[in-house]
């Protein structure tokens, strides 16, 4: 059925393990990762970015991930990842969404408290949860992007004021992570982390997963990591599927290639849920 994530990411943060996050573009990447969360007892969180909004339509997302919810015997989440402004998460709130993330981490510290704050004010009323970002992931997320030399790391003392002041139920951090695949490997701050857990009592979220070697995402979730965001990768896994498919021109039928699209999305949300130690938590 579909639910909030409180007690998903609370679940994680005591059974040492992560709750894995995916985001989805399309009816498929829905369908293929609720039944393959479904078929490892797993729980997840489905997440919509605000292009993927943009492309298809909150309404359209949220009943999507609905219908496929409804027929899983897992708990599973629809979230905004990266709301991009009050009225984005609003939107979300209307819509139904059972979590929401509002991103105000390239305004300056106390513009970042205040938006977060409200967002957390409205929906609280409604009994959701929402994910703040403190410190900036570089990198490119669909509309979102930050330069590498605009990377700032999250400070563990100003993450426990901020989750404390705005009253946020997960925080996203920056350890060294990027948005979108790496050019060599990731070195995350490790030891930034363990302060950022010992300080921060909300779950701690891990953006920018794709392209991290599945050492270093069991290492982060050692440390306290209860959600992991997946995106690019899905998205390279659908592609590499069709593309495929379509080198043959006598398929013209969508549901041949995507099919094909889904095969890949499926392996890689297996293995994703392998590392991450969600399987058999449901
Ligand atoms: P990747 O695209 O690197 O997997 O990042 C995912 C993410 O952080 C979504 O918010
Ligand atoms: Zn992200
Ligand atoms: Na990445």
């Amino acid at each position: 059925p579909l639910v909030t994530t409180r007690e998903m990411l609370l679940n994680a943060k005591r059974g040492g393990y992560a709750v894995t996050a995916f985001n989805i573009e399309n009816m498929e990447m829905a369908q293929i990762v609720i039944c393959t969360a479904a078929e490892l007892k797993s729980p997840v969180i489905i997440q919509t970015t605000p292009g993927t909004v943009k492309y298809a339509g909150m309404d359209m997302l949220r009943a999507m991930v609905a219908v496929e919810a409804a027929k899983a015997d897992i708990p599973v989440a629809i979230h905004l990842d990266h709301g991009d402004s009050y009225d984005r998460c609003m939107e979300a709130l209307r819509e139904k969404y059972t979590s929401v993330m509002i991103d105000g981490s390239k305004l300056p510290y106390e513009e970042n408290v205040a938006l977060t704050k409200s967002v957390v004010e409205e929906a609280k009323k409604l009994g959701i949860d929402v994910e703040g970002e403190l410190g900036t992931v570089s990198g490119k997320e669909d509309t979102h992007e930050v330069k590498a030399n605009e990377q700032i790391y999250t400070d563990p003392e100003q993450a426990k004021d901020f989750a404390e002041r705005t009253g946020v139920r997960s925080l996203a951090v920056a350890i060294g992570t990027a948005h979108g695949f790496y050019k060599g490997e990731p070195k995350l701050d490790f030891d930034r982390l363990k302060k950022i857990v010992e300080l921060v009592d909300v779950p701690v979220v891990l953006h920018g997963a794709s392209g991290v070697p599945d050492e270093a995402v069991r290492r982060s979730i050692e440390l306290g990591i209860c959600k992991v965001n997946f995106a690019t990768e899905l998205r390279a896994a659908l592609t590499k599927g069709v593309r495929e498919a379509l080198k043959d021109e006598g398929v013209y039928d969508p549901k041949v290639f995507m099919n094909a699209g889904k095969k890949y999305v499926a392996e890689t949300v297996k293995h994703k849920i392998a590392v991450c130690g969600c399987g058999n938590k449901a």
